[in-house]
């Protein structure tokens, strides 16, 4: 399984056949289809970033937005793995999900989002990921001087010194060492890979509306 960036010269992962660095690929563990590998690299180590640039430590709280999405999904995850206490949001069909996942608290997505965060953790979360690109609004659910990662470029105001850093996964392009720890963890069961679909790739148009009708959970797999 290899992460290939979206905005490379010559495309992303939507091709038979790419050419990628060695150290953007590791091997797909046994017991895990390719299908399911696929949707590994690029939302796990977004993920991963995500989690690495906050750097909280064990019995800290972060907050998910977009839980029941994949980098949603596998932060929660992978935060469960650092000790870290999680809140995560979720339309009451998805609140199981989101809790088998992990999340120790969910609280309702939506408007109330940032106030029901706050009044499950106190002062406010040590830290959030802003899977859901809900921007700035969600800064209330975050206590003074936390830190906010968004996935999506942040071009609003902050507030009470919170600190908002936009996370990109091209700088995770050439990190096989942190891939390697994903896949491990999916092996063992520790970071859940999601398949909606798979579609072969002539329907990828219509994986791309499917998509943007929103309501799919699990990544939507094209195949060659
Ligand atoms: N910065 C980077 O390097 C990087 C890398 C990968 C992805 N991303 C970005 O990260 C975001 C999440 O990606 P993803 O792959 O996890 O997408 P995804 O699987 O579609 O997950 C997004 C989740 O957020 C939910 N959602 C939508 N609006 C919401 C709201 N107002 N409140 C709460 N939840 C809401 C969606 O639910 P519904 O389906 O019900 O709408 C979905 O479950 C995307 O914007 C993507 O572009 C950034």
């Amino acid at each position: 399984m290899a992460i290939v960036s979206p905005r490379a010269a010559r495309g992303g992962a939507q091709a038979e056949l790419v050419v990628v660095p060695a150290d953007s690929v590791v091997a797909v563990p046994d017991g895990i289809g390719l299908a399911a590998a696929a949707t590994l690299p690029m939302n796990g180590l977004t993920a991963r970033i995500a989690l690495d640039l906050l750097a909280l430590g064990p019995g800290q709280t972060l907050a998910v937005t977009g839980a029941a999405g994949a980098v949603g999904g596998y932060t929660i995850q992978l935060a469960k793995v650092a000790g870290l206490r999680v809140i995560a949001d979720a339309l009451p069909k998805d609140s199981e999900l989101v809790r088998i996942l992990g999340a120790d608290v969910v609280v309702p997505r939506g408007r109330e989002v940032a106030a029901a965060i706050r009044l499950a953790t106190g002062d406010g979360a040590d830290g959030l990921v802003d899977a859901a690109v809900i921007g700035r609004d969600v800064l209330p659910a975050v206590r003074d001087g936390g830190h906010v990662i968004a996935v999506r470029t942040y071009r609003g105001k902050t507030e009470r010194s919170i600190t908002v850093t936009t996370a990109w996964v091209g700088d995770y392009l050439r990190a096989a060492d942190k891939l390697a720890d994903l896949a491990e963890l999916a092996a063992a069961g520790r970071l859940t890979l999601r398949v909606a679909r798979t579609l072969p790739a002539e329907r990828a148009a219509e994986a791309h509306a499917l998509l943007e009708a929103g309501g799919v959970r699990g990544r939507l797999v094209l195949t060659f």
